[in-house]
């Protein structure tokens, strides 16, 4: 991983994921210490302290979510770490599971010992392979060593956990749908209120982080709040996994500090562009995240506030890097395949709207586009905007519309000459 100052630094070895290399790195002590000396209200207040935000979309700050769950209702509490990773362009947290399953699991322990958990789940995504054996792996060392069960570490302390494979749909990712699938149910997001904190898994208070936010706890509570928040900016603390893919010299998971200018990121980390190619746009975290152009991207600071005020987000972390000669009606039509076809088809707006943004691409690529389709485009990518119950058919039609507003002359050029202003010079993901 490169970067500046890492906070998470995890050097990967042909053995990182093992227990005896991590307890060779200090591993499963700060578990051992919290169990000793704090009490579960501590570690909350620790986590909220160090402004930790959510690494899985939404940058919601972790503490504030824990907060919700009162450890004095008398009822079962749930943790679910999120390690569906469905979003396109997004492959960090399965770098943690591959390399950190037991940075994983402390943490999930610790955060389980704060909102008084006795059974955790880690949700992963079903393709996963490699990911699932390793953490399968390490759940089963963690066992035998005495890390879950009762008992852990000679203290009252128990907790079970359970790895819940997804069967391959993106919408499963969603929180709400997640917890659907994990009760054996189709995996349908559902509306809220009420919060999951208050009725989440089989109706009890649960919280859902994604598996790089919960792999932060460790860190911060072994080294405190203060020494996270020294690393990155007031309103971003800590440091960020970026898994950057698309036309650039080393793709890869980069772990950066906030705040970090892009355009050294790029230079410095990602080796620049391949073949030395312009930069045409960025979609800085995940297919969600609204695209922004080299011109908008160039000056930003790699820091979340930063990038909601440029009208995007750094999101799921996913970057895509696009070089000049890439046709945006191209990758929109291969953005619109993959809404379309995972859209879960229980609110209209997001069932009917994506087959008929989807369609209306697909004639267009076939040179059967008339101008107003660009019209008709903006008009039903808006019809999702707060009229669906998760975030999917939103964030789609955003950055449907970024799409198109910003590269409409290259909509225009394929309608009035039935084929690619960019001449097929780079397909999308040819690299
Ligand atoms: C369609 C959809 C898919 C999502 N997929 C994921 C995912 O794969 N992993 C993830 O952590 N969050 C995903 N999210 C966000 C989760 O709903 C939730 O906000 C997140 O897991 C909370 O963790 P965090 O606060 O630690 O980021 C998805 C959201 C939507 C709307
Ligand atoms: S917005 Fe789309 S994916 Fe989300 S619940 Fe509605 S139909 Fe399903």
């Amino acid at each position: 991983m490169g970067g500046r100052k890492l906070l998470m630094t995890f050097p990967v070895t042909a053995t990182s994921h093992t227990l005896a290399d991590y307890r060779a790195r200090g591993g499963y002590e700060t578990l051992a210490k919290v169990l000793r000396e704090k009490k579960p209200e501590d570690v909350t207040k620790e986590v909220a302290a160090s402004g930790l935000q959510g690494r899985g979309g939404a940058a919601f700050p972790v503490g504030r979510k824990w907060q919700v769950v009162h450890l004095d209702d008398g009822q079962p509490h749930y943790l679910c770490a999120n390690a569906d990773e469905g979003e396109p362009g997004t492959f960090k947290d399965r770098w943690i599971l591959e390399n950190a399953p037991h940075l994983l699991l402390e943490s999930m322990l610790i955060s389980s010992y704060a909102l008084q958990v006795r059974n955790a789940f880690v949700y992963i995504r079903g393709e996963f392979d490699l990911p699932y054996r390793r953490l399968a792996a390490a759940v089963e060392e963690a066992y035998e060593a005495g890390y879950f069960g009762t008992d852990i570490l000679g203290s009252p302390f128990a907790c079970d956990i359970v790895v819940y494979r997804g069967a391959g749909s993106y919408v499963c990712g969603e929180a709400s749908a997640l917890i659907t699938s994990i009760e054996g149910k189709r995996g349908y997001p559902r509306n809220r209120p009420p919060r999951l904190t208050v009725k989440g898994l089989y109706q009890k208070p649960t919280v859902i982080n994604n598996v790089e936010s919960l792999s932060n706890v460790t860190g911060i509570v072994r080294d405190g709040a203060e020494a996270f928040k020294k690393v990155g900016t007031p309103k971003a603390p800590g440091t960020r996994l970026f898994s950057v893919s698309g036309h650039i010299n080393k793709p890869g998971v980069y772990e950066v500090e906030g705040g970090y200018p892009f355009a050294d990121f790029l230079r410095n980390e990602l080796g620049g562009m391949l073949g030395g190619r312009k930069l045409k746009a960025v979609i800085p975290g995940g297919i969600s995240a609204k695209v922004l152009t080299a011109a908008e991207i160039e000056p930003l600071p790699l820091d979340q506030p930063v990038f909601e005020a440029a009208g995007s987000t750094l999101g799921s972390g996913g970057m895509i890097v696009i070089a000049e000669g890439t046709c945006m009606v191209r990758l929109l039509q291969v953005m619109l395949r993959f809404y379309h076809h995972e859209s879960c088809g229980q609110c209209t707006p997001c069932r009917e709207g994506m087959g008929w943004l989807h369609r209306v691409i697909d004639r267009i690529v076939a040179g059967e586009g008339r101008l107003e389709d660009i019209e008709t485009m903006h008009h039903v990518s808006r019809w999702n905007d707060g009229t669906t119950i998760c975030g999917m058919g939103d964030a789609a039609g955003y950055a449907t519309v970024a799409i198109l507003e910003k590269f409409r002359d290259e909509f225009e050029y394929w309608i009035a000459n039935k084929r690619s202003k960019c001449n097929g010079v780079l397909e999308v993901g040819n690299a």
